[in-house]
């Protein structure tokens, strides 16, 4: 395995740490020269780049927000003359503009490398074929995924989202050892399958590279336990480059590496800002270390997680699986609640298939959580009440708020093609 690592793979963490300081103070110049809102940001601060002398130091200088790079759209955060950029894209945003993007073809080469050395990483090999269906276009998951899996030296089948029942036939035509793809489409793959008499367990894949959303230990569980392969965890944000800023080694399955040569990754309290050590669970920040056409400085991800130390690749530091954004978080009568706590529930009660919606409603003055879980196909009616009732009481004794629980028919909820949408939200505006 050693052999096959890449130079900044075998990296001490004093060299890695050298490097990162080295490549931030660079960053901090070029967008200190290049981009009027940081000089801006950064003059506000009373800081100049020089003033970054350690890593410590980068917590000083001020954050970066979504609503920052919508104010600039499109082009404003650019550092790069746009004769420079060679791609762009976009993040859909449910409200308002979308985010915009933009790379370099040095870009476009790292963010290669670190998607390739992502596959390696969950036991991809030059030779092996990849099955992307994440979406091609705008989003980054399907060129990002592409161009790795290329990169790495493996056969790329370009599904991209959707067109369930031709995929299943690629699958079974093309033999592919990996699938790249959102854990909650591998599920509606799954229906597919069986619809067509196909036994999941039977196909080619041995790897599932599965992100873009939050996904839980017992649905990786039940990943790879219906379709007998490895399921690992990749993420990443078109803000910091796309899909590839960390991932899960397949034999430890223990979280996920960030490749901090690209990214250099802070853990901070969403309230105060202040910066966590290791270990301690927040927000998770990143800066651009290699990031030419449109480097972040502090870019608040509202991704809660906690930073821990490497194993697989000793260098790189951990995060841990992300329980959820902070935009995800309901607060239900004073008590928070991510969608992955429900669905750990979910998937741990027999009688339930790995289907569930969370339906807010209010009740006068008092919003309502309602779980809409779907049955397994073999659950009796005295088997779907008693889940119900196990679903409110363990929503009740480990989260500590009441929910009703309707327990619905097998494939009656809404399948997701791409990235899943948990809350659906009915309260009036
Ligand atoms: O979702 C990039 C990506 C594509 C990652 C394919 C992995 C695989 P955006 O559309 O900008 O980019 O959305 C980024 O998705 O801030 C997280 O909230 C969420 N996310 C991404 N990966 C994971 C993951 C892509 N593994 C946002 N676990 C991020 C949990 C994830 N959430």
């Amino acid at each position: 395995m050693t052999a096959e690592l890449d130079a900044a793979e075998r990296l001490g963490r004093a060299d890695l740490r050298a490097l990162q300081l080295e490549r931030l103070r660079a960053t901090l110049h070029r967008v200190y020269e290049k981009v009027p809102y940081y000089r801006a940001a950064f003059d506000k601060a009373g800081l100049h780049p020089d003033d970054c002398r350690t890593l410590a130091d980068l917590a000083r200088f001020p954050f970066t927000t979504k609503a920052d790079l919508r104010d600039n759209y499109p082009f404003g955060m650019f550092a790069v003359g746009r004769d420079q950029v060679r791609r762009i894209h976009a993040s859909s945003g449910t409200t308002g503009r979308p985010t915009v993007v933009g790379y370099t073809e040095h870009d476009l080469d790292v963010w290669a490398q670190a998607v390739a050395r992502s596959i390696r990483a969950a036991g991809g090999r030059p030779g092996h074929v990849v099955h992307v269906a994440y979406g091609y276009g705008l989003f980054t998951g399907g060129l990002g995924a592409h161009y790795g899996a290329e990169r790495l030296g493996c056969t790329v089948v370009p599904a991209s989202g959707g067109m369930t029942a031709r995929q299943v036939q690629l699958i079974q035509d093309f033999r592919p050892e990996v699938i790249m793809v959102t854990p909650s489409y591998m599920l509606t793959l799954l229906d597919e399958f069986e619809r067509q008499g196909i036994d999941p367990r039977s196909t080619s894949l041995k790897v599932g590279i599965f992100g873009a959303e939050p996904w839980t230990e017992q649905m990786r569980h039940e990943i790879e336990d219906r379709f007998a392969i490895d399921a690992v965890d990749i993420y990443g944000l078109s803000e910091v480059i796309g899909p590839g800023v960390a991932q899960e080694c397949v034999e430890t399955k223990d979280g996920l590496h960030i490749w901090e040569d690209h990214f250099y990754p802070e853990v901070v309290d969403p309230l105060t800002g202040e910066v966590l050590p290791d270990g301690e669970s927040g927000e998770l920040v990143f800066t651009s270390l290699t990031k030419e056409a449109m480097p972040v400085i502090r870019y608040r991800t509202r991704d809660l997680t906690r930073l821990l130390p490497g194993t697989a690749r000793p260098a790189f530091r951990r995060m841990e699986k992300i329980t959820g954004r902070s935009d995800d978080m309901v607060i239900l009568r004073g008590v928070n609640l991510f969608p992955t706590q429900i669905e750990e529930i979910v998937l741990r009660t027999a009688a339930l298939a790995p289907h569930f919606q969370l339906r807010l409603t209010r009740e006068g003055r008092l919003d309502e959580l309602t779980v809409r879980a779907e049955a397994r196909a073999e659950a009796t009616a005295v088997q779907r009440e008693e889940a119900a009732r196990a679903v409110a009481a363990a929503v009740k004794d480990g989260i500590g708020v009441s929910v009703g629980v309707e327990v619905v028919d097998p494939g009656t909820l809404e399948r997701s093609v791409g990235k899943l949408r948990r809350i659906v939200d009915e309260r009036p505006k």
